[in-house]
């Protein structure tokens, strides 16, 4: 920590990438937290209260309570496109820019959206617990026999531009036909490049060999998919969420995969992660990884850096790069 009082005060609320701190730190008095514990509500009021700007990750909520701890901040930088952990009335209440991270790992998380439809669909990682575990004695037709990919009708809920990406990647790359449903429907110019057909969410369901969920988290897509819209999925179907937890009903999705009501799924993100529904955890036909969509390491470097050339637009006058929000001045 430096104490250079001529410079805007950043906190960096959790480990980085060094050259990041250091490049921070030639424009700012930069605290930081490059241990591996996130801090909690407490201890970032504390570490807030004389800051004015903040570098976070989707592990800090940013709510009215934080925000009345820390009168000098003007900006919260978000290292990620999702900004569902920042209370975005009470960063406009208190005139607060924040900022996310899009475009920069568009392609990367489209590409693992697409790794766990297939890792989902191929039974890649049961397989591969089945010959740790040392049970592979010999040769089956039906061994591990999973989902067809190519040729099959890929469902997106969700089509901003890593849907698209996805949209993409299975129609141009794996002959699939592409069914989306969205807020509001993509130009006919997108749709094109996608090769995908607009769809209510009913037929989504119900034509999806493969749905992926690449919609944003809030209150309205809270449970989006449920018990009642896991009954409307192909017994075969496999499901992937790279979005957030909480869009899916982790209960529901369980007792759906242990019924055999929808074959598989494969979710990098859960309701109150790091920890893991106990019941997901205890079936074989779930892939499961620790939100890492977005983990390459150029990606995570291009995110850090958005998340710093945020913080130096704004506090050089020139604006904030990506804002999640309109304030005044920003
Ligand atoms: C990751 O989940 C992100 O929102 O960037």
């Amino acid at each position: 920590m430096t104490t250079d009082r001529s410079k805007p005060r950043i906190l960096v609320a959790r480990a980085v990438f060094p050259d990041i701190i250091d490049r921070l730190s030639r424009h700012f008095a930069v605290e930081h937290n490059q241990g591996d514990a996130p801090w909690g509500p407490a201890e970032l009021a504390v570490r807030l209260a004389d800051k004015d700007g903040a570098l976070t990750t989707g592990s800090e909520r940013i709510d009215a309570a934080l925000l009345a701890a820390a009168p000098r901040l003007k900006i919260v930088a978000n290292m990620a496109v999702g900004y569902n952990n920042f209370d975005v009335d009470a960063l406009a209440a208190r005139g607060v820019v924040g900022t996310n991270t899009p475009d920069v790992l568009t392609e990367t998380t489209a590409d693992f959206g697409f790794a766990l439809l297939l890792a989902t669909a191929r039974r890649i990682t049961e397989s591969e617990h089945y010959l740790r575990a040392g049970a592979w004695k010999r040769w089956r037709y039906d061994m591990f026999a999973g989902a067809e990919v190519h040729g099959s009708t890929l469902g997106i809920l969700g089509m901003g531009r890593i849907g698209q990406g996805i949209a993409r990647r299975g129609a141009h790359g794996f002959g699939m036909d592409v069914v989306y449903h969205n807020r509001s429907r993509l130009g006919p110019e997108l749709e094109a490049a996608c090769r995908a057909r607009y769809v209510g969410t009913d037929e989504l369901l119900a034509t999806a060999d493969h749905l992926v969920l690449v919609l944003p988290y809030s209150a309205a897509s809270h449970h989006a998919i449920g018990a009642a819209e896991l009954a409307k999925m192909k017994p075969t179907a496999t499901l992937v969420n790279i979005a957030r937890g909480g869009i899916v009903d982790d209960a529901a999705l369980a007792a759906a995969l242990r019924a055999g009501r929808i074959a598989a799924a494969g979710l990098d993100v859960f309701a109150g992660e790091p920890e893991v529904h106990p019941e997901l955890l205890a079936l074989k036909n779930v892939v499961l990884t620790p939100h890492i969509a977005s983990a390459t390491v150029a990606t995570r470097r291009a995110m850090a850096n958005l998340a710093a050339d945020n913080l130096i637009a704004f506090f050089e006058g020139r604006g904030a790069l990506t804002p999640v929000n309109a304030v005044r001045g920003a």
